[in-house]
C-alpha cells in the first residue's frame, strides 16, 4: 500500500512538471506541424503537372496531421510565440469541423493523385484544399 502511494507521489510530480514543460511543447509541436504542412502544399504546387505520387504522398501527409492536430490545442495555450486565437476553444466543435475538412479535402486530392486525374483536376483538388487552411486561419488564427 505504502509503495502504491509513493508511486502515486513521484507520477502525481512528474505530471505536474509535464503539464509546465507540456504548455510550451505542444505549441512548438503545432507549429513545427504546420510548417511542415506549408512545406507539403509547395511540394504538391510544384508537382501539380509532374509527380503525382509526391502529390498524394504529401496530401497523404496532410490528411494525417489534419485528423490529430486538434489534440494539440488543449485549451488556453496561447502563450507567446503562438498565433492561436482563444475563439478556438469558444467554439471548439467548429475548430474540429474546421480540422475534419481539411482532412477530407487533403484525402481528395490523394485520390486524385493516385487515380490519373489531370492537371487541371488536381489544381481545383490544390484549391479546394487550400480554402480549408484558410477558412480556419480566418477565425481561429492570428
Ligand atoms: C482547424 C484549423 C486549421 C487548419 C485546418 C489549418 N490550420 Fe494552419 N494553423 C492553425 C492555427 C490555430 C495556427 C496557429 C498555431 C499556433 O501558433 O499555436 C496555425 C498555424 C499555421 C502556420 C504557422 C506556423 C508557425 O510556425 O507560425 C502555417 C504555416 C500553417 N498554419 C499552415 C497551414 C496549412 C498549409 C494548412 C492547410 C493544409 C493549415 N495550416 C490548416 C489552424 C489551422
Amino acid at each position: 500500500m505504502k509503495r502504491v502511494i509513493t508511486l502515486c507521489i513521484l507520477s502525481c510530480l512528474a505530471g505536474v512538471t509535464q503539464a509546465h514543460e507540456g504548455a510550451e511543447g505542444v505549441i512548438k509541436e503545432r507549429m513545427d506541424r504546420f510548417k511542415e504542412n506549408k512545406e507539403s502544399m509547395k511540394a504538391i504546387k510544384a508537382n501539380l503537372g509532374g509527380d503525382t505520387s509526391i502529390i498524394a504522398k504529401e496530401a497523404l501527409a496532410i490528411k494525417a496531421w489534419a485528423t490529430q492536430m486538434t489534440d494539440f490545442f488543449p485549451e488556453g495555450s496561447t502563450q507567446s510565440p503562438s498565433e492561436a486565437l482563444p475563439a478556438i476553444w469558444e467554439n471548439f466543435e467548429d475548430f474540429k469541423a474546421r480540422a475534419t475538412a481539411n482532412a477530407k479535402a487533403a484525402g481528395d486530392l490523394a485520390d486524385l493523385a493516385r487515380s490519373g486525374a489531370d492537371t487541371s483536376a488536381l489544381t481545383n483538388g490544390l484549391k479546394a484544399l487550400g480554402k480549408t487552411c484558410k477558412d480556419c486561419h480566418n477565425d481561429y488564427k492570428e
